[in-house]
């Protein structure tokens, strides 16, 4: 069975998948996205990816292309098409085609794509060793909290992540203080238990499961602290773990070569861990 794409109101072969080269997405990085998971031929969080999404293409002075009620039909069709009931989608809205010219166009017709893909939760042995992280400096522009695809500097941290044997790249502002990574939030667990992660102020991507795992350890009365932390107090920390749709919950136990707390994932982050999973299978129960 062909793997089908959503081209502008249009179902297509992947392989055939395209929009034209004056496409703002493609020639300014004139666009937004989301990325969410599919559970059970439905997407996982629904309402706060919307959500987002509508505030980053108004952000960008654009307004959402069509209802959330038509949304969710391409979304089925397209699901039905590719015969997937568990995976990832990746949406994109760009202002459209137009002219090279920076000033906005006054009247381009905004493209929408969506391409859907398998996924696996990250695997058992991953979950029981966790990740290394390396930090790097924060380079991008100063509105990361709209899910732009202006993406370059996020693949250069994380390349420099892969090159240094890391699955990922915890970026570090001018004040010495973790802001997100590359394509994940970033969480400390006090010595005190105490849960720490950057505030959703415009410095960050407010990420979906971020706001998820806020409500979990909301349910479990664990105490959360919205604010920055710096290296040096990730590096004191008893636990660490990165969220995102497609890494879930994954504990750090590497920062720059150094062990966190005993270096093994820790009971709260664990915790999280589960609650999380069983939270991605709410749908299919
Ligand atoms: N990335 N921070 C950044 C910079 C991100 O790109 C992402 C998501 C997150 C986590 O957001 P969420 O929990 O909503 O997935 C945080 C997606 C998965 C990507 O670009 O593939």
């Amino acid at each position: 069975m062909p793997r089908i794409s959503y081209v502008n109101g249009r179902y297509v072969r992947h392989h055939d998948a395209a929009v034209h080269i004056e496409d703002r997405g493609y020639q300014f990085a004139d666009a937004v996205y989301e990325v969410i998971a599919i559970v059970d031929s439905r997407m996982l969080d629904e309402e706060f990816h919307l959500t987002r999404l509508e505030r980053s293409l108004r952000e960008i002075r654009m307004g959402m292309p069509f209802t959330r009620e038509i949304f969710r039909l391409r979304v089925a069709e397209l699901l039905r098409r590719n015969r997937l009931r568990k995976g990832s989608l990746y949406l994109q809205v760009s202002r459209g085609v137009a002219p090279r010219d920076h000033r906005l166009p006054p009247s381009a017709r905004p493209s929408v794509v969506m391409t859907l893909r398998p996924m696996r939760p990250p695997s058992r042995a991953m979950l029981e060793a966790g990740i290394a992280v390396v930090t790097c400096p924060d380079i991008r522009w100063k509105r990361p909290d709209i899910k732009s695809v202006a993406l370059l500097p996020n693949i250069l941290a994380r390349d420099a992540a892969v090159r240094g044997g890391a699955y990922e790249a915890w970026q570090v502002d001018g004040d010495g203080m973790v802001t997100e990574g590359s394509s994940t939030n970033a969480w400390i667990v006090t010595r005190d238990g105490a849960l720490v992660t950057h505030p959703p102020d415009t410095a960050i991507l407010n990420g979906v499961t971020r706001l998820v795992i806020l409500e979990l350890a909301a349910e479990r009365d664990l105490t959360v602290e919205e604010r920055p932390f710096s290296v040096s107090e990730a590096l004191d920390a008893a636990e660490a773990f990165i969220t995102s749709t497609t890494s879930f919950v994954l504990p750090v136990t590497v920062i720059d070569g150094n062990r966190i707390g005993d270096g093994k994932p820790g009971p709260v982050t664990c915790a999280l861990v589960e609650r999380y999973a069983k939270h991605a299978e709410m749908l299919s129960r």
